[in-house]
């Protein structure tokens, strides 16, 4: 794989397995099985809410700020291993709040785990997510108790199901995070049409799109986001885990969005989920759709060049 930037993935998302059960005997805590073949036989989603609802019931085993810890050095070590240079890991507070676990419990466990990638040339930051079923209200109660924590995260961005939770209820929280200097993505155009991206955008003002794939379908949309050269942090494993592409990688549409002159790059989403970490994306691609060398060292640079590092820092990989 080429020098590249993770900048969509979901620390809860690279919880795998064996982490899972391990966690869970740890904590006491039970589980559907112990057995991490059954467990996996669960990894089988008709769409994005089968996955969320699993996704759900297995971040019930992190409890501690070591359990967080454990789960940021894992994914760090994985990725540092695959010659990532640059890593923008979304969390999900409202889960674990829910769940009665401090805020500064799991930023000081996520925050150990990245300050060691840092040392280790590994660069990374977090980026905070709002759950966009839980509404506008909840937003901007999370945003409201992250604040004093606000250099431990550089960013905002907006998951969980997305059809029927559009952008523009979420227009004032994006306006104060912007307000605090917060970098702000969102999900949009993944389950969701393309009015939800155009409302990422014009609304929300985002400086990525996370997945975007439904753009393709309106014209007006792909002229925008290639004009601005927008990015569009596209996950194809994910993709078809979440039925979110065609059933077959090769039908998948990134040589469209190539095409289109669009600014997209390649990530994770949920590793532990969808068969595969980043390499393993650039891997699947690389096979399935016949995308040249000059190609993926495109897609990796992409992702360098959008990234929310300093400029110097980016100057260095490129
Ligand atoms: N949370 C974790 N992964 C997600 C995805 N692919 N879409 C929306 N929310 C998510
Ligand atoms: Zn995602």
């Amino acid at each position: 794989m080429h020098p590249t930037a993770e900048l969509h993935v979901h620390i809860e998302g690279t919880l795998e397995v064996d982490l899972l059960v391990r966690l869970a005997q740890r904590n006491g805590l039970p589980l559907p099985s112990f057995d991490p073949d059954v467990l996996r036989q669960r990894y089988r989603f008709g769409k994005l809410q089968d996955f969320l609802d699993v996704y759900g019931q297995n971040v019930a085993v992190l409890r501690t700020e070591q359990d967080f810890y454990d789960l940021a050095a894992s994914y760090l070590a994985r990725v540092r291993a695959a010659g990532v240079r640059r890593s923008e890991i979304f969390f999900d507070p409202p889960t674990h709040l829910a769940r009665g676990i401090r805020m500064e419990t799991i930023l000081a466990g996520l925050t150990a785990a990245l300050d060691e990638s840092r040392a280790d040339g590994l660069s990374a930051d977090l980026i905070m997510c709002f759950q966009r079923d839980l509404g506008a209200d909840a937003a901007m109660g999370l945003l409201d108790m992250a604040l004093p924590f606000r250099d431990q995260f550089i960013g905002v961005g907006l998951d969980s199901s997305e059809v029927g939770y559009p952008p523009s209820l979420f227009t004032r929280v994006y306006a104060r995070a912007a307000a605090e200097g917060l970098r702000r993505v969102a999900h949009a155009g993944e389950e969701g049409g393309p009015e939800y991206v155009w409302e990422a955008i014009d609304l929300l003002g985002v400086e990525r799109v996370d997945h975007g794939n439904r753009a393709l379908e309106d014209a007006d949309l792909v002229r925008r986001l290639r004009d601005d050269q927008i990015p569009l942090t596209v996950c194809p494993l994910s993709n078809l885990a979440l039925r979110t592409a065609p059933p077959e990688l090769r039908d998948h549409p990134l040589p469209v969005m190539i095409e289109e002159g669009l600014n997209v790059s390649i990530h994770s989403d949920d590793p532990a989920y969808f068969g595969g970490y980043i390499d393993d994306n650039f891997a699947a691609v690389t096979r399935e759709l016949g995308l040249s060398s000059a190609q993926t060292a495109t897609l990796a640079r992409n992702a360098l060049t959008s990234s929310f590092a300093s400029p110097q820092e980016i100057a260095g990989w490129v």
